[in-house]
Formats: C-alpha cells, sequence, structure tokens
C-alpha cells in the first residue's frame, strides 16, 4: 500500500497566515519533512515523526519524503511561505523526474501558501498593483551571470521587482550588485522597500529610493522590492497604481 505527500508553505511566519488547508495537511499527516526552522512553526502532535535537515539539501529532502510516500507514509513536506515559491514543491518534482519511476504513480499534491512578497506588499500599501515579478538573488543553484541578465530585463521592462534572497552571510554584496544594474534603467527616485520579517508581529519597513537605497539594511529575513516607474507614495503607504498615470521620469 502507497502514502501520500502534500507540499505545503507555512506562510510568513503569523500562525493566522497559514490557510486552513495546510493546517489540515499537517493534522493528517505521519511525517513530516522539512528545514528544521520551518518544521518548527508546526505545532507538535503525538504520534507525529519529524525528519528535520539542513536548508542545501532539498534534493535530498525530497527524496527521503518520496521513498516514505512510497513505503506507505502520509508525508508532509514543509517550506516556508509558498512551496512552489523559491521553495520544496520544485525540488520534490525535479526528485520524481531524476528518481524511481514508481514515484510517478504516487498520490502527491501542492496546498498553495501565503509567499512573503505578498506580505511585504500588504504591510507597505500595494507595491504590486501592476505588473510584477520575483527574482531570486541567491546564485546557488543558478549562476549569477543569469541574475544579471534577468534584472537587467526585468528593469527594462519596467516591472516592479520583488527580490528574495537578497543577502546572506556567505553572499554580502550582491545587493549592491544588483542594485547597480538596476540603476541602469531605472530612476534614482524609484521607490525601494526592504521588508524584513514580513507577516509576524516582528515586521519592519524601511522605504527609500533606488539612489539612496543602503543595503546593509538586507538579510535573509528581508524581501526587498524595487517600484516600477508609476511606483509613488500617498501618505505612509507606496502603491503601484494599475493604470500607467503619472510614470516618474
Ligand atoms: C528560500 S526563499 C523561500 C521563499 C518562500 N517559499 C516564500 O514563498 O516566501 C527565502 C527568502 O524569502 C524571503 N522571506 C521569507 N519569509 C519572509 C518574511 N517573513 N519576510 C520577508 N522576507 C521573507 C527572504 O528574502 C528569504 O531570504
Amino acid at each position: 500500500m502507497t502514502g501520500s505527500l502534500v507540499i505545503v508553505g507555512t506562510g510568513p511566519g503569523k500562525p493566522e497566515l497559514m490557510t486552513p488547508a495546510t493546517e489540515a495537511a499537517l493534522a493528517g499527516a505521519t511525517d513530516l519533512v522539512g528545514y528544521g526552522p520551518y518544521l518548527d512553526r508546526v505545532p507538535l502532535r503525538d504520534g507525529q515523526c519529524r525528519h528535520a535537515s539542513d536548508n542545501r539539501a532539498e534534493i535530498d529532502r525530497a527524496r527521503q519524503a518520496l521513498a516514505l510516500a512510497a513505503s506507505g507514509r502520509d508525508v508532509v513536506v514543509v517550506s516556508g511561505g509558498d512551496p512552489g515559491v523559491f521553495a520544496m514543491a520544485a525540488a520534490v518534482f525535479e526528485a520524481v523526474e531524476t528518481g524511481d519511476a514508481a514515484w510517478q504513480a504516487l498520490d502527491i499534491r501542492v496546498e498553495p501558501g501565503v509567499t512573503a512578497m505578498l506580505a511585504a506588499a500588504a504591510e507597505t500599501g500595494a507595491p504590486l498593483g501592476g505588473d510584477f515579478c520575483a527574482i531570486s538573488l541567491s546564485d546557488n543553484l543558478k549562476s549569477w551571470t543569469t541574475i544579471e541578465r534577468r534584472l537587467k530585463a526585468a528593469a527594462e521592462a519596467d516591472f516592479v521587482i520583488a527580490l528574495y534572497n537578497p543577502a546572506s552571510r556567505a553572499r554580502p554584496h550582491q545587493l549592491a550588485q544588483a542594485f547597480d544594474i538596476l540603476r541602469s534603467a531605472k530612476a534614482g527616485a524609484t521607490p525601494v522597500l526592504f521588508v524584513r520579517a514580513a507577516g509576524t508581529s516582528e515586521a519592519t519597513v524601511i522605504a527609500t529610493t533606488l539612489a539612496a537605497a543602503d543595503t546593509s539594511a538586507a538579510d535573509m529575513r528581508t524581501l526587498v522590492i524595487v517600484g516600477a516607474s508609476t511606483t509613488r507614495k500617498v501618505g505612509r503607504w507606496i502603491y503601484t497604481p494599475r493604470s500607467e498615470r503619472g510614470a516618474v521620469s
């Protein structure tokens, strides 16, 4: 008898931002698989096994979850935010593609979650009100050349850009390099938001401009939003109108 595998995201941090469908999946699991700090957000339940692993071991973690499900366990793979956004859902399908052919017949389901960019936008107004894109600045799984090319294209296309993984101890300088690329196509007055711990009780927002942005404000718990030419301030809020009115030149 085979089990099941559900891939969930716990949301940005506040328990209220975890969806009821995710809570139900977690309550029904025999085994939870995930990065330790994300598993710590899930209430302990009697009889449930936890398999915590290192942040970088994504494919190994996915294979472990698939093997458990194939052995008859009801497994939930736990990510932060949404599981499909720079997280475990893609790793699970990559493991299915490259692993045991029988895994393709498993009962696998993905539950959506509230991703950091949506929680960060809500802390500040509506900066994602127009067309936007999301780019991860982590070069663990792709080259910095690819990241530079995408930043340039997104800036030239005048997207609002949500930057995930803007900085870490191992990558302290990449955000400054990213801003240099964005400055070549976006005005210095373009709003920039550093939102730390969005969707938690510790949330903080720094609203600045592309010309003045201090990259030391970003760490691994920060989401950076760089505006489009129409993104602007009203009172203490930042928003991007859905129309093209009032572009900053
Ligand atoms: C590996 S990505 C995972 C994203 C996650 N799957 C999601 O949908 O939010 C980790 C990055 O997401 C961002 N992040 C996650 N939670 C956040 C939060 N509560 N506030 C701000 N940024 C957050 C940070 O940029 C962090 O470095």
